[in-house]
């Protein structure tokens, strides 16, 4: 009878797609540049400025359209070969989808969805192209980007949970876990679970009650060596 496969849960942040070249949040150069988060990714901002919101994100969706996973996303996928792999993402673009990772759960949303201002229920893919003022749901009231602005609730957060909760073995790639509910995530990892870390930076929210392996590295160096030593060592 073969044997059941280890449950491997990863949770990702903008690092896993630095290197694809879509900036990080938090780096000096970072996404937010020209724009202040304050004016475009809020609950708050949407009331009073629609227009740059929607050209921002216009702008992300169209960037993130362009460029490729890389060998991060890549060797996650490669993972699921031998582990049943859930990606817990707090990314909205989809390179981890575009790579073939198969079970993939964005907290924050996805850039090539946009949703019924009125009714969340309401959710259109528009893959890569623009929203503007005026683009209105079924309902009549403006689309919005299907993305979880700060001050807005995280309904994925409970699906994380019991996903966090399940994993034997648990990587945490590119998120400075300063976020949350997100960060909160890596205490639902069972104690037991051996968690890895693929960051060239310690992040902030770090767990000492437990085996943590760090690999300071990027992500498309580091991820790949630690999907090999998985497969060598914890099939
Ligand atoms: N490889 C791996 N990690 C990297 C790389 C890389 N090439 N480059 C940077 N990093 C690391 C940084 O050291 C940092 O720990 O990725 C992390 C990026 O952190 P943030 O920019 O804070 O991104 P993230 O943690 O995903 O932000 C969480 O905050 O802005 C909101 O909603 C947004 O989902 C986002 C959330």
């Amino acid at each position: 009878m073969a044997h059941k496969k280890k449950t491997i849960v990863v949770l990702t942040g903008a690092g896993v797609s630095a290197e694809s070249g879509i900036k990080t949040f938090r780096d000096s150069d970072g996404l937010w540049e020209g724009f202040n988060v304050d004016e475009v990714a809020t609950a708050d901002a949407w009331r009073w400025n629609k227009e740059k919101m929607l050209e921002f994100y216009n702008q992300r969706r169209a960037q993130a359209a362009s460029v490729e996973p890389n060998a991060a996303h890549l060797a996650l996928r490669e993972l699921e070969e031998h582990f049943n792999v859930h990606i817990v993402t707090q990314n909205v673009d989809s390179l981890h989808e575009r790579a073939g990772s198969s079970q993939v759960l964005h907290l924050h949303g996805k850039l090539s969805e946009v949703k019924s201002s009125v009714d969340d229920s309401l959710i259109f893919d528009v893959g890569d192209k623009p929203v503007h003022l005026g683009d209105k749901c079924p309902k009549g009231s403006q689309l919005r980007p299907n993305v979880v602005w700060f001050g807005e609730q995280v309904p994925e957060i409970p699906n994380a949970q019991r996903i966090m909760a399940k994993a034997d073995i648990c990587l945490i790639v590119g998120t400075s876990l300063v976020v949350y509910p997100a960060a909160a995530l890596v205490y639902d990892v069972p104690v037991q679970a051996p968690v890895f870390v693929v960051d060239p930076s310690k992040p902030a929210e770090f767990i000492f009650d437990r085996e943590i392996t760090f690999i300071e590295k990027r992500a498309s160096e580091g991820v790949p060596e630690l999907v090999s030593h998985l497969i060598q060592n914890y099939v």
